[in-house]
């Protein structure tokens, strides 16, 4: 065969376009690095804060900002920013927002890797890190230089659900910018926008896109959510000059699983209330966690927040003390259809066993004392995941 350098041009610059006629029920997918531009006009005239003038791979192409777009319109705001991981959209908000000698408010029982990005600012930049209570409004005291709160409905692994209307109407008397980590509401259970009677709204949400939005347990990303166009344009400009980006590829598999995210949710919901009524039966356990339990701290905020009694698929049990941390272990290592592993929102049933001591500052007073097993259900049948609960406490007394 010979070297025919003129086949090899054609090939590279062969037309590509789709036809216009084609319709499909996914839309195209765009990988890009490079956008090429008509022309010079194209290249000078667009404008950075224009999200559709595309420039850079790095900064959008249609196929993130449709996802962005069904983003925002899912959790009631406006525009949308996607960030690599659920934790680097976290980050995005801290290091646009927070400088030297601010100060930020966490709740005790935030998702732990925040509170490690924002002792790492701590340390660095001298941003104080001031930790409230999630059912005591009274304990967020901001000072004159407090910039963040975070807010997370409901908060990590021990699910209690915060009186977000009072904790953000106090952040919006204060002048401070309330962020809320959606990811366990999923822009389903409550609309973070404006959930109270006088349109109370935070201003900006957090999703990690890797739980229900993915819903696969094989994608990682997140989103940053806001309202207000100005926000917007701050992270917006962090955003484009770190180089926050995400592929192609992976958007399209979550643009694929959106339109089926509300069923999973709701049969993830329904799953985890089913089990939480037999749980609720067993010796075994001092405390049961879940929102929509009226046992369950916070379980008042959570009945005039959410929607229609919603609630994702996420269940933590204390332990009774008398189980010491080998007796959790072959109680995890026996089950079988839960697998243990970090993350929800996937088919498959999760767990996951902590020590709360050392993850929590306050003093956990609606909290029992025992180790703590998170179960992330997943769309097996209840019954089932019952049954490989029931057959793996089997292994606790040995
Ligand atoms: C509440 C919450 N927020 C954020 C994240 C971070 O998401 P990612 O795993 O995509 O970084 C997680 C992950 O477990 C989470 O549980």
């Amino acid at each position: 065969m010979t070297d025919n350098k003129e086949t090899q041009t054609r090939l590279i610059h062969a037309p590509r376009n789709a036809p216009q006629y084609i319709q499909t029920i996914q839309p195209p997918l765009f990988r890009a690095s490079t956008i090429i531009f008509k022309t010079t006009t194209h290249l000078f005239d667009r404008h950075w804060s224009d999200p559709y003038d595309y420039s850079y791979g790095t900064h959008g192409t249609p196929t993130t900002y449709t996802l962005g777009d069904q983003l925002a319109q899912l959790e009631g705001g406006t525009y949308c920013l996607l960030a690599p991981s659920g934790l680097s959209a976290i980050n995005l908000v801290n290091s646009t927002f927070l400088s030297h000698g601010d100060e930020v408010w966490v709740p005790d029982n935030i998702y732990g890797p925040n509170m490690e990005h924002l002792r790492n600012l701590q340390q660095r930049y001298g941003i104080s890190v001031k930790v409230y209570d999630a059912l005591d409004v009274s304990s967020f005291t901001p000072s004159v230089k407090a910039k963040l709160l975070w807010l997370e409905a409901a908060g990590s692994v021990t699910l209690e659900f915060p009186d977000l209307k009072n904790l953000v109407k106090k952040a919006q008397q204060a002048n401070v910018l309330t962020a809320l980590d959606n990811t366990w509401g999923a822009g389903l259970a409550f609309n973070a926008f404006d959930f109270s009677d006088e349109h109370l709204s935070v201003d900006l949400t957090v999703h990690a896109l890797t739980k229900y939005p993915s819903g696969g347990g094989d994608i990682l990303m997140g989103s940053v959510i806001s309202r207000d166009q100005t926000l917007h344009h701050q992270l917006f400009k962090m955003h484009a000059t770190q180089g926050i980006c995400v592929s192609g590829d992976d958007t399209a598999q979550i643009i694929r699983s959106l339109p089926h995210m509300r069923l999973r949710y709701q049969q993830q919901a329904q799953n985890a209330q089913e089990i939480l009524t037999w749980l609720k039966q067993q010796p075994e356990f001092m405390q049961v966690l879940h929102p929509a339990d009226a046992s369950s701290p916070g379980h008042c905020y959570w009945k005039e927040t959410c929607l229609e009694g919603q609630s994702a698929g996420l269940l933590s049990v204390i332990f009774d003390p008398k189980y010491d941390l080998a007796a959790i272990r072959r109680f995890c290592d026996g089950l079988k259809l839960f697998k243990l592993g970090f993350s929800w929102g996937g088919p498959v049933s999760l767990v996951m066993l902590y020590d709360l001591k050392p993850m929590r500052v306050l003093p956990n007073t609606h909290l029992q004392q025992g180790l703590l097993v998170r179960f992330c259900v997943g769309l097996e049948s209840a019954q089932d995941l019952i049954q490989d609960i029931q057959n793996a406490l089997q292994q606790i007394e040995k």
